[in-house]
């Protein structure tokens, strides 16, 4: 097996083992594979690791390690991935899609997805000689990084938007020994600096513009697939922000299509929230224009206005004949509502995929007798706040606490009340 990293902008072609993350004319790399075992013999080496080891083998990221383009060595593992799928009857009935599996990946190590692109990421970085990581964030990424930074001892540099993450998620940076700078600008001021300072500083970048994160992030959906038999689904949905994991997994369906490990590819819906909504309006104007927002939205995960990924989740919508969704805050919320009562839990981004499962089965675009996945990104906790603010105000889901003194009687008025 190798791999090389080739420009999607100008063509050029670098070893795999190249420390740059991103092309010198601006142009985003892509890990192109060559070689290693296809068809059944893929599916069986991948399925006898399930219930092996604790160890990197039986991390749902390296289980797939054929399709990482990451040669042996030492691995940065936690080990992370081997999240659930869920299926509940009121999340069903809310969507209206009896078949609607939730794929949590809240159960990561860090409480998101990002674990399993951040894992390839910085074990990459460890084999090219890195001295310093960095990352812009909207509070996941920069948990995620500071964790896998300090298992290896390198030091990590966070940009998040000041005021704009979530408490969970800058605790966590700060916990795990990350230098966290809040910046005065939104996610893409962030993102553009630590583009910059990193170049200038020789700071490897972690974001995920860097390939190796995307290569990680496609094992959401071998690992979906793998549970499933490899029988695919007839959606997939996923909330997108800068795009990364759109693009993960695009390549991902085109990867295991063209390895013989389903024989059909699965349609991707891809579902922005309405106040940070540019790939939804160019996907409405056929990508024939890229559009850059100032976002707004309660789901701060994906409060992103000039997605990174533009390009490479453009090629993910269209070679799985996908859609892009927007859905307001409301729909959000309510969507999490459901979720959480349904003793699942997630962070508003995640309840984007739930929200666009809803309209985009209203909307006959999901038929009710399609199997679909919908992907939720992070843990309930991350962003506790919003939940506290959900439930405190009057709403027909609210379920707000109840004071009371320490007396039986007051807890039998509140029970004779339910
Ligand atoms: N859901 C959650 C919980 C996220 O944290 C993110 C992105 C997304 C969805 C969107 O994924 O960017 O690949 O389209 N969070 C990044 C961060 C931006 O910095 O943590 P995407």
């Amino acid at each position: 097996m190798s791999a090389a990293l080739v420009c999607a902008a100008c063509g050029t072609r670098l070893r795999g083992s190249d420390p740059r993350t991103t092309c010198a004319c601006g142009g985003l790399l892509e890990v192109a594979l060559d070689g290693g075992p296809r068809g059944r013999a893929l599916r069986a080496l991948c399925d006898r690791r399930l219930h092996g080891d604790a160890g990197a083998m039986g991390s749902g990221v390296w289980r797939f390690r054929e399709l990482l383009g990451l040669g042996r060595g030492e691995r940065v593992t936690h080990p992370e991935g081997n999240t659930r799928l869920y299926w509940r009857d009121a999340v069903s009935r809310y969507t209206g899609v009896a078949d609607l599996a939730l794929k949590h990946e809240g159960e990561n190590p860090t409480g998101s997805f990002k674990d399993r692109g951040m894992t390839v990421a910085i074990t990459h970085a460890v084999h090219a000689g890195a001295s310093a990581v960095a990352c812009a964030s909207t509070g996941n990424t920069s948990a995620s990084m500071a964790a896998y930074a300090a298992q290896c001892g390198l030091p990590a540099l966070v940009f998040v938007p000041a005021g704009k993450v979530a408490a969970g998620k800058l605790a966590q940076a700060l916990a795990y020994g990350a230098r966290t700078l809040l910046v005065r600008g939104d996610f893409d001021a962030c993102l553009r600096l630590v583009r910059e300072a990193s170049t200038a500083l020789g700071i490897t970048l972690l974001n995920s513009v860097n390939p190796w994160r995307i290569e990680g992030q496609k094992t959401i959906v071998l690992e979906l697939l793998q549970q499933r038999g490899w029988d695919p689904p007839d959606w997939i949905v996923v909330p997108a922000g800068n795009l990364g994991n759109t693009a993960a997994f695009g390549k991902a369906l085109r990867e295991a299509k063209e390895r013989g490990l389903i024989a059909r590819v699965p349609r991707l819906a891809a579902v922005q929230a309405a106040g940070a909504a540019p790939f939804y309006r160019s996907f409405r104007g056929g990508f024939r224009k890229r559009f850059r927002v100032a976002a707004e939205t309660v789901a701060t995960a994906i409060r992103i206005g000039d997605p990174a990924s533009y390009e490479r989740g453009v090629r993910a919508i269209r070679q799985t004949r996908g859609v892009v969704a927007a859905v307001s805050d409301a729909a959000i919320l309510e969507a999490k509502a459901v979720v959480d009562a349904a003793g699942i839990g997630c962070e508003p981004a995640s309840a984007a995929s739930v929200a666009g499962v809803r309209q985009l089965r209203r909307q006959g675009v999901i038929r009710a007798g399609d199997s679909v996945v919908a992907v939720l990104t992070g843990h309930v906790l991350k962003d506790a706040e919003s939940a506290m603010r959900f439930h405190e105000r009057r709403g027909p889901r609210a379920n707000p606490p109840i004071a009371i003194e320490p007396r039986v009687s007051d807890v039998e008025r509140v029970l004779r009340k339910r």
